[in-house]
């Protein structure tokens, strides 16, 4: 049997057309304990984390397209399974240090995905933000002190 690059061409049309209706997991669960920060780490957060780290991904119109689809629903399940900023809770403090490792790393992190949003990868600026957040708020607070930020032991 032969195949012409005709046959190859429409049976590979009709695969990707069934391709379309395995159903996939794209859901966004409500973010029942959502870390909190001030206003402008989220937007960070947001900006260059929560499409895999969240609650809130902003699935893209890609997202939808077998088999790119299946990619990103993929990374998106595991990446929440490691760390979910929508299901924050005290315990994950210890996942801090590690979270400041992967913004110090910068776009090495899913090199695929920035490179395909750029308007996600974080500025230097939002890096060092985001660092200096992360560090500060792994150290307990100091007690009885009255100004209780600008006496931070460095
Ligand atoms: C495109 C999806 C995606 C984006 C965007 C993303 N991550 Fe991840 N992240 C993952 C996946 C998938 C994993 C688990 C597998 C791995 O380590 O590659 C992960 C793992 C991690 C881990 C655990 C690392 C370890 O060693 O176990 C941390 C911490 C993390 N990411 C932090 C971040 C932070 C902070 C950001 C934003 C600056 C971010 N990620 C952006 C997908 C993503």
């Amino acid at each position: 049997m032969t195949f012409s690059l005709k046959s190859i061409g429409s049976w590979s049309f009709l695969l990707l057309m069934l391709m379309q209706f395995i159903p996939l997991n794209r859901m966004n669960p409500p973010a029942v304990s959502d870390i909190q920060t001030p206003y402008a780490i989220k937007n960070s957060l947001k900006k260059g984390c929560y499409d895999c780290h969240s609650n809130e991904t902003r699935w893209s119109g890609i997202a939808y397209i077998a088999p790119i689809s299946w990619l990103l629903s993929s990374t998106v399940s595991s990446g929440r399974s490691v760390l979910n900023f929508s299901m924050w809770n005290k315990n994950e403090n210890k996942k801090k240090a590690q979270i400041s490792q992967i913004i110090a790393q910068g776009s090495v992190h899913q090199q695929l995905y920035y490179s395909w949003n750029p308007e996600s990868q974080l500025t230097d600026r939002e890096m060092v933000s985001l660092l200096h957040w992360f560090n500060d708020s792994i150290r307990p607070p100091i007690k009885n002190s009255g100004n209780n930020h600008e006496d931070k032991i460095p």
